[in-house]
């Protein structure tokens, strides 16, 4: 996979070519000082112009029987202030509106697929720039779009392109995870495809096996065969309830693309799937619930007794975790006592 392959699959490069055949989108240009803050490590506080960060004394006048709250501003009080973009932020709001208030977030190749644990609707639906940034300062998925879409690429010695950074918003649309597919076309001819969600079996496409793939087949040849920039590539699908298919993404033909269902040995010069003299591709799905794995973002989440805990979702937990601290503490006097406290 060379570096230009990777520069031809950024979402501004392929959208305009086959727009009639995927989800409508905005596509905005990232400001500097957005970058900036998305890779800080130090500010997750979102900004947003109804939220107060800055320590308030409370003025007892309306209400007499208010506890007379003092906020501390002594030196052990720091005040995190959330950066404001405030022309960025409305033109999000702007283009989030237009595409029916509800839009999926993405940069120039990835969506934060890793963080929607963090997200209160545990999705990544986004209906402001502070859940587009919840998301996006939570993604390891992000963090590479920016600082290194070039690792896997095997042209190495050659300088990195020059990189646009984008805002994608794309239509909230309710896909179906069965009916999700990737395709992978070598030498402009596609050579297999293989269920998206290949952790969960799904007995329609054991049903449908044959019309699933011709109708997969058919959107290839008729609008993606030939108009694309390589003749390398990996394009995901979405084929909806109707039998219509929609084109979703265009991915490297590579090792940063996840190959699912089939290994990149099997998939590249050599391998037997690239070699096969059959007419169609391979098409690979789960076949029963025996093969059925776990979902692979699960090693992205923090554990659920945690996510209990901070949400205080799950009382008992939370008292058991007091419990726990107590009796620590309760040892460590102890060991302190006895003059046998770890240094
Ligand atoms: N407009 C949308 N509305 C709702 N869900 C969407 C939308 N677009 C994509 N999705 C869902 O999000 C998933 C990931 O989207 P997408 O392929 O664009 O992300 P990606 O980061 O490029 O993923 P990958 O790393 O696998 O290439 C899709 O499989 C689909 O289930
Ligand atoms: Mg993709």
């Amino acid at each position: 996979m060379k570096k230009e392959q990777v520069v031809n699959c950024q979402f501004s490069a392929w959208y305009p070519i086959f727009k009639k055949h995927t989800i409508k989108s905005l596509i905005l240009p990232l400001p500097q000082n957005v970058i900036d803050y998305l890779l800080d490590d130090g500010t997750l506080v979102v900004s947003g112009s109804d939220q107060n960060t800055q320590p308030r004394h409370t003025d007892n006048s309306d209400s007499e029987d208010q506890e007379d709250v003092q906020w501390s501003d002594d030196e052990t009080t720091t005040t995190v202030t959330a950066p404001e973009f405030p022309e960025f932020t409305s033109k999000v709001l702007e283009a989030i509106n237009s595409l029916g208030g509800r839009v999926f977030p993405k940069l120039n190749w990835s969506a934060p697929r890793d963080a929607n644990w963090i997200a209160l609707n545990s999705s990544l639906q986004c209906c402001s720039l502070a859940d587009i940034f919840l998301l996006f300062k939570s993604s390891d998925f992000i963090t590479h779009d920016l600082t290194q879409p070039f690792l896997q690429c095997s042209d190495q010695d050659s300088p990195d392109p020059v990189i646009k950074y984008e805002l994608v918003l794309r239509k909230w649309s309710e896909l179906i995870p069965g009916g999700e597919f990737r395709c992978f076309v070598k030498e402009n001819k596609l050579i297999a495809i293989s269920q998206r969600d290949y952790t969960q079996y799904y007995p329609h496409i054991l049903t449908q096996e044959e019309q699933v793939s011709q109708a997969i087949q058919d959107f290839f040849s008729q609008n993606v065969q030939y108009n694309f920039l390589d003749e390398d590539f990996v394009f995901d699908v979405y084929r909806d309830s109707q039998g219509k298919v929609w084109l979703i993404d265009l991915n490297p033909f590579g090792e940063v693309t996840d190959s699912l269902l089939f290994t990149w040995d099997e998939l590249t010069s050599g391998g037997e799937v690239a070699q096969q003299q059959q007419e169609g591709p391979t098409f690979r799905f789960t076949t029963s619930e025996v093969t059925v794995q776990p979902s692979p973002c699960l090693s992205y989440r923090i554990p659920r007794d945690f996510v209990d805990l901070s949400a205080g979702e799950d009382a008992y937990k939370l008292i058991d975790f007091l419990k726990l601290r107590k009796n620590q503490q309760e040892d460590s006097e102890e060991e302190e006592e006895e003059g046998n406290a770890p240094p």
